[in-house]
């Protein structure tokens, strides 16, 4: 009988550190993804950029990337907006489910664009 109860208790540890580290801790190392991959070779060239939600967990909301002096009218704002000065937002802010992929194109000489700031949505 007290082995028997005994055998759970791994398993009510293990429960008790999901549930105490939240969903968040499981994202920590999946940070949201960006490329930038050119995809036209003419003048001017023609980039694509691709955002993805990497954790298979939880919604990543509020995406917002560095994005130099990228102009608006460049991309469609609902899909990618600019905010302000090296500030530009992902699909409005809204969720990008886990593993999401958001991608656009545009045809300019290169802006530099890196990960800015974003939350893990997990409750
Ligand atoms: C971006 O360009 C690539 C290559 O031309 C194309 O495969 C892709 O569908 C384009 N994406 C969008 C969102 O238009």
């Amino acid at each position: 009988m007290l082995s028997k109860l005994l055998s759970w208790v791994p398993i009510l540890v293990a429960l008790f550190l999901i549930l105490h580290h939240g969903w968040a801790a499981r994202c920590e190392k999946n940070i949201p993804i960006v490329q930038q991959i050119q995809v036209g070779f003419g003048k001017p060239p023609k980039f694509m950029v691709v955002v993805q939600n990497s954790c298979p967990m939880c919604p990543a909301i509020d995406v917002h990337l560095k994005c130099a002096e990228f102009p608006q009218s460049l991309v469609d704002p609902r899909v990618f907006s600019v905010v302000g000065y090296d500030d530009c937002v992902v699909d409005g802010g809204l969720p990008l489910a886990p593993l999401q992929k958001i991608s656009f194109n545009y045809t300019h000489d290169r802006f530099s664009m890196s990960l800015k700031s974003w939350s893990f949505q997990c409750e």
